[in-house]
């Protein structure tokens, strides 16, 4: 009964959870610059295989309070790369691009401890321009890894 209880509860708070960082992603046209990076097959073998319609989250959170100030989801194109547009003012915030779902490449799935999340520093330079925008690189590219894969 107690453990029902306690079951209960921790499905009521992964469920707010959830659902209080869902709240945030954004659906405002102002957008005021881009983040960019690749997700990869094997990340760690000559730099990997791109996969293709990959899907990660750019989730960031206010350096001071924690509090989760922006979420926003992406896809990868044919060549691995993605591209996700920022709302105004997370430059100042710590932000972090996470595999989102299951990889869409069946026999490149598994996940690689370290290489299924990155940053991205808006100190550094933009690597282009984007409608007039500047595009931040994400700090590392990401990926999953085949079965018997040596990345690790
Ligand atoms: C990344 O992988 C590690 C190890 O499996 C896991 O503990 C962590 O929750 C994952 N992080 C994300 C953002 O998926």
């Amino acid at each position: 009964m107690a453990n029902t209880m306690k079951m209960a509860t921790l499905i009521a708070t992964a469920a707010l959870c959830m659902s209080s960082l869902l709240s945030l992603v954004y659906a405002g046209a102002n957008i005021n610059g881009y983040i960019t990076g690749k997700v990869v097959c094997d990340p760690c073998i000559n730099g990997g295989k791109p996969i293709k319609s990959a899907q990660m989250m750019v989730i960031c959170f206010d350096k001071k309070t924690n509090d989760g100030t922006y979420a926003r989801k992406g896809i990868t194109n044919d060549v691995g790369v993605y591209k996700i547009a920022m709302k105004p003012g997370i430059e100042a915030d710590y932000c972090e691009i996470r595999l989102h779902k299951n990889s869409p490449w069946k026999a490149c799935k598994g996940i690689i401890p370290g290489k299924n999340v990155t940053t991205v520093n808006f100190n550094n330079k933009p690597v282009g321009l984007s409608n007039n925008k500047p595009v931040y690189a994400a700090a590392d590219v990401i990926g999953y890894k085949k079965r018997r894969s040596l990345c690790n």
